[in-house]
């Protein structure tokens, strides 16, 4: 509490015109209407492959978040890992995914993301 109160007793008229300037500065913003907003990296699309589980992940995988997560996830990661990682989006957020599609899916993931990576 002392340092505000101590810089408002000494100083009245400058942190008046701080004040104006913030102020000023403020609306010179808003008026030109110019803002850099830097946003995350999404819309991260993903990695096309003639697989038939690319056409399946592009329909199913993408809706809730970009394949942003898929890179991030460890390129050493075998089939079984996508299965899981597939049957928890499909428990557990409520993925729409028809069972039937899910080994299409798995495999294009962990031949485009994971273990199966042609290197
Ligand atoms: C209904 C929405 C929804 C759909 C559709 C969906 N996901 Fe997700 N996914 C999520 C949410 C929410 C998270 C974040 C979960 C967390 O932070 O634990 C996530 C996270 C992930 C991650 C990051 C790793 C992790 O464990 O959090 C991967 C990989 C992933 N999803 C893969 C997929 C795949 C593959 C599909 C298609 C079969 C898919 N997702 C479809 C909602 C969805």
């Amino acid at each position: 509490m002392s340092g505000p109160a101590r810089f408002r007793r000494v100083w009245p008229g400058a942190a008046m015109a701080l004040c104006a300037a913030a102020l000023a500065a403020g609306n010179a913003i808003a008026q030109d209407g110019v803002r850099t907003i830097v946003l995350p990296p999404d819309g991260v699309l993903l990695r096309p492959s003639s697989l038939p589980g690319y056409a399946k992940a592009l329909d199913h995988c993408v809706a809730c978040h970009s394949a942003e997560y898929f890179q991030y996830q460890p390129p050493s990661a075998p089939r079984g890992y996508w299965e899981a990682m597939v049957k928890r989006m499909r428990t557990v957020f409520k993925a729409p995914v028809d069972e039937a599609d899910v080994p299409d899916i798995v495999d294009y993931l962990v031949k485009t993301y994971g273990a199966e990576q042609p290197r």
